[in-house]
């Protein structure tokens, strides 16, 4: 039996006509919301009403709608994808609010994610650094060694699972008070650095990724933790200290 309920609610959104005019916070009210439906489908609800109405509809990022693309960044009542932990905002339902709310919505803040509209950023900067080394080269010419044929222990290999598992959605640099970009890119040189296949261009691969964020204009990290508290893949620390020790050996 369905419990889903409709709420009325209150919309503070950050509206921004491009990237270079100044944006504000614009009031909304929406009602009726279903509690079984989504964060984003809530947005739709919104966007349809202005449409109806003839305003501008409010510009959001989403593409899978299931916690895989990466692509929904809002920040929701002060946090990187809303109250949730280990949560995109496309998987966040409106059964978490209540009648009568009050809901900030604003985009991932960082200088290295300029915002192109309303809630829409630029994050093109991640897929520079990834371009700089997030992949590993592989002989096509015939003589390629079966993948399944070379040993991995299993520790390492869900280790660097685990730090597959960042889908670069910037929730770390958003948290951060540095707008440090450390943990996608620990996350992405340790799902590497792991692997056997990995190792061949392990110090290129640092010290590209590492230049291109610093490049980027991303912050440093002095550890305060906001990235893994909010990252909703649940990516740890450790991939950043592995990242340094990995630039160390290549440095060496
Ligand atoms: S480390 Fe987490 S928060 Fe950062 S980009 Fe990857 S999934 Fe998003
Ligand atoms: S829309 Fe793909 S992760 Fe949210």
């Amino acid at each position: 039996m369905s419990t889903a309920k409709n709420i009325n609610i209150n919309l503070k959104i950050w509206r921004q006509k491009n990237a270079k005019e100044k944006g504000g916070i614009v009031d909304y009210k929406l009602d009726n919301v279903s509690t079984a439906s989504s964060f984003l489908e809530m947005l739709d609800q919104l966007n349809e009403q202005l449409i109806n109405s003839k305003q501008e509809p409010v510009a959001f990022d989403h593409d899978c709608r299931e916690g895989i693309c990466g692509m929904c960044s809002l920040y929701i009542n002060g946090r990187a994808h809303g109250p949730e932990t280990g949560t995109t905002t496309c998987q966040l339902h409106m059964r978490k609010f209540k009648d009568g709310d009050t809901i900030y919505i604003e985009p991932f803040r960082s200088k290295a994610f300029p915002v192109v509209k309303d809630l829409v950023v630029d994050r093109s900067s991640f897929d520079r650094i990834q371009q700089a080394g997030g992949f590993v080269s592989v002989n096509t010419s015939g003589n390629t060694i079966d993948a399944n044929s070379i040993p991995v222990p299993k520790d390492d290999a869900d280790k660097s699972f685990m730090a597959a598992a960042c889908i670069g959605c910037g929730a770390c640099v958003a948290s951060c008070k540095n707008g440090s970009a450390m943990l996608f890119v620990g996350a992405k040189v340790s799902q590497y650095a792991l692997l056997p296949q990995g190792k061949v261009e392990a110090a290129t691969r640092v010290q590209n990724m590492v230049r291109q964020m610093d490049e980027e204009g991303f912050g440093n990290c002095t550890n305060t933790g906001a990235c893994e508290v909010e990252c909703p893949k649940g990516i740890s620390l450790e991939n950043i200290a592995r990242m340094n020790r990995e630039f160390l050996k290549a440095s060496l």
